[in-house]
């Protein structure tokens, strides 16, 4: 009987606390937030529909409204360029990244860049600058060049074997984590199959555990068959990296460092490109401090890049295959700058004058950011517009996919114009209004290294091959990055010399 007692007693005790933490939610701390519309809602679809709701959502409440999610989480959404510039610019020591929706990544990307905060962040961001400089970005230029032209040598053998119909994310996945393992690596991706399959399975997995909040609970995870897949995902990728990093780390105290160059290898006989790791080797030996951990963690955030990078590339093919016009006024452009070269290869100088192409990347962008939100708590009270103020701790999720389809800020939001993107258009939009990068200190570091590659991969397949719808209209579906339900096929045309 004491047992029975005190098991009855356990239970009504935890719901008692659990009815007071409601009450807390509903009636004390809810009303802090008066200031934004408040609605309470369970977590949203993740699929076509669920971006349906978001655009509703952005055409009701116009710049921000507050989200009672179950009974857990009350987060304040944004999505217009005022209310979203404050929360940007704050500084990294007051901002930081929540557990609610990144801690679910941490098993996989450990404390690299993309999830550390404080001063953890600053070193490692201060250390991982120059791998962006644009001296070294020049030298990528050239593997985004082989990395495509791998892709498009593909592609002519699915043509002569029939197949004139593909899923362009499979492909360009790949071709895009090819590039970005020869950057970071120098690695040849064609060995690395188990890690591939890895990487992709990490991010279905925590797509599927973000939506299902009793896996929030490690201790549940764990136990469970999707759990037990993520944690083997997870060693496979971190075994693969730590022994890249191992073995170049033993190559550096062999060989010393690697000279400061940033020279490509071609031009110098026998020399590689510079890789990232080159400058990180760099940076260690000027920095006692510096330990091999900081690599691992820099290594893991690069397993998660190139996806970004691939879905942008996917549906700026996907808006120039169901915009034609638009789609001969890029290669127009683009045969103008390469025709009656000797070899056809893009480089870092062509990447300036592709005006229109970049326009129409940029609309891509707006219309399909491939990072939909971004998620912020800070440790002091934040101000936005109309006299409202966001509790510290508050997690705030910054809408980039609201933003960009906010109808106050672009005229008929759905349709893909890049006259937005005409300098004369854009003067009087503020600069806040397009942020697939995101904005202010914890902005993208790879901002500029993935709209090299968006330019490179687009000249040289525009070039080579007409685009054309595919059979079924794809249906948008968020999996950490805006991808589709059941793939993108869309069709080609191998072009020849005279198009
Ligand atoms: C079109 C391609 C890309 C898009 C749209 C994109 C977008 C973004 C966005 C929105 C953020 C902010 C994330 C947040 O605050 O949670 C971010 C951060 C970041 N991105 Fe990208 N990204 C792209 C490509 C890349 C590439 C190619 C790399 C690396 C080579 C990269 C590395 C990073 C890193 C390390 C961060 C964290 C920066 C920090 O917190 O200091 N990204 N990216």
């Amino acid at each position: 009987f004491g047992l029975w007692l005190f098991v009855y007693l356990c239970f009504v005790f935890s719901h008692s606390v659990f009815l007071c933490y409601l009450f807390i939610k509903l009636f004390i701390y809810r009303p802090t937030l008066h200031c934004v519309p408040s609605l309470v809602s369970l977590p949203g679809s993740f699929h076509e529909a669920g971006m349906q709701e978001v655009d509703e959502l952005v055409r009701e409440y116009r710049h921000s409204c507050a989200w009672f999610l179950g009974p857990f989480y009350n987060i304040v959404r944004l999505f217009h360029p005022d209310y979203i510039k404050p929360l940007f610019l704050a500084s990294a020591s007051i901002t930081f990244k929540d557990e609610v929706f990144y801690g679910l990544m941490r098993p996989w990307l450990g404390q690299g860049l993309v999830l550390s905060n404080g001063r953890q962040w600053s070193r490692q961001r201060r250390l991982l600058t120059p791998a962006f400089h644009f001296d070294i970005l020049k030298n990528y230029v050239h593997i985004f060049n082989q990395s495509v032209n791998i892709m498009h040598e593909k592609w002519r053998r699915l043509l002569a074997e029939g197949k004139d119909e593909l899923d362009m994310f499979e492909h360009v996945t790949l071709m895009t984590l090819d590039s970005l393992l020869k950057c970071t690596f120098s690695y040849d991706s064609q060995k690395s199959s188990e890690y591939i399959t890895s990487i992709f399975e990490l991010s279905d997995l925590v797509v599927e555990r973000q939506r299902f909040v009793p896996y929030h609970w490690d201790w549940v995870y764990k136990r469970t068959a999707e759990g037990q897949r993520f944690y083997t995902a997870c060693k496979i990728v971190h075994d693969f990296t730590a022994a890249i990093v191992q073995e170049r780390r033993s190559q550096l105290l062999k060989n010393g460092p690697p000279e400061n160059s940033t020279e490509n290898s071609t031009a110098r006989g026998k020399k590689k490109t510079v890789d990232f790791i080159d400058v990180l080797l760099l940076a260690l030996a000027a920095d006692d401090k510096m330990q091999i951990t900081h690599f691992h963690n820099i290594y893991k955030m690069s397993t998660k890049c190139h996806d970004t990078t691939a879905s942008a590339l996917s549906w700026v093919f996907y808006n120039l295959a169901t915009h034609q016009e638009d789609q001969e006024r890029c290669r127009s452009e683009i045969n103008d700058l390469l025709n009656g070269r000797e070899t056809e290869e893009v480089t870092w100088e062509d990447l300036s004058n592709l005006p229109f192409t970049t326009m129409c990347i940029k609309e891509s962008l707006r219309l399909h950011p491939p990072v939909t939100t971004v998620t912020r708590y800070y440790s002091q009270d934040m101000s936005v517009p109309g006299g409202c103020t966001i509790p510290q701790g508050n997690i705030c999720l910054i809408s980039i996919y609201g933003t960009h389809h906010n109808p106050e800020i672009w005229p008929n939001p759905e349709v893909f114009d890049p006259m937005r993107f005409d300098p004369e258009n854009s003067k009087q939009r503020s600069s806040y209004a397009f942020v697939p990068f995101s904005a202010g200190p914890r902005n993208c570091i790879g901002q500029s290294f993935a709209l090299a590659e968006l330019r490179v991969v687009l000249a040289l397949t525009l070039r080579r091959f007409r685009i054309l719808p595919g059979s079924r209209r794809p249906k948008r579906l968020y999996k950490l990055i805006m991808r589709t339900e059941d793939g993108l096929p869309l069709k080609l045309e191998p072009l020849t010399e005279d198009g």
